[in-house]
């Protein structure tokens, strides 16, 4: 829907991602992230990995992303990228697959380095909210 309503998304998307990712706080790993997302009302929303001397309480850029979403009136997520520390695009983490999944659900599009895919490519027969309403 937005490519048809804004073009193609990916060049603004991937230019905030870029941007974002300076932000990054990892001064343990190093590795920075930078995540860019559209929101079904326009928005763009972004979020950058932000690290822990306790290691495993490191915030991933999607947290931060998913954070501004619903500090920003909440929404569902359309289109997602995120890019490391030299602009290339990256995978998100299965942890966060399952946090994109949430909000934007099977049809949420990702940029990733074979090309465009749906969450329900990359996270099939994923667990969600209407598998709660089942049990
Ligand atoms: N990281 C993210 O921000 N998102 C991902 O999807 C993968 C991993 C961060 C966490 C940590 O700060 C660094 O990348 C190395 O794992």
């Amino acid at each position: 829907m937005s490519e048809q309503v804004h073009g193609d998304p990916w060049p603004r998307l991937l230019s905030a991602a870029r941007e974002v990712m300076r932000r990054a706080y990892a001064p343990y790993s190093r590795f920075r992230v930078g995540a860019a997302a559209l929101v079904d009302d326009g928005r763009l929303v972004v979020g950058c990995n932000v690290e822990n001397a306790a290691y495993g309480v490191t915030l991933c850029a999607e947290c931060g992303l998913v954070s501004a979403l619903h500090a920003g009136g909440g929404g569902r997520l359309t289109d997602f990228v995120c890019v490391n520390g030299t602009g290339e695009v990256v995978m998100p983490c299965g942890r966060c697959r399952q946090l994109l999944f949430e909000h934007g659900g099977a049809d949420l599009r990702l940029l990733t380095a074979s090309g465009v895919r749906s969450m329900a490519q990359v996270m099939p027969d994923a667990f969600g909210p209407d598998d709660l309403d089942a049990g």
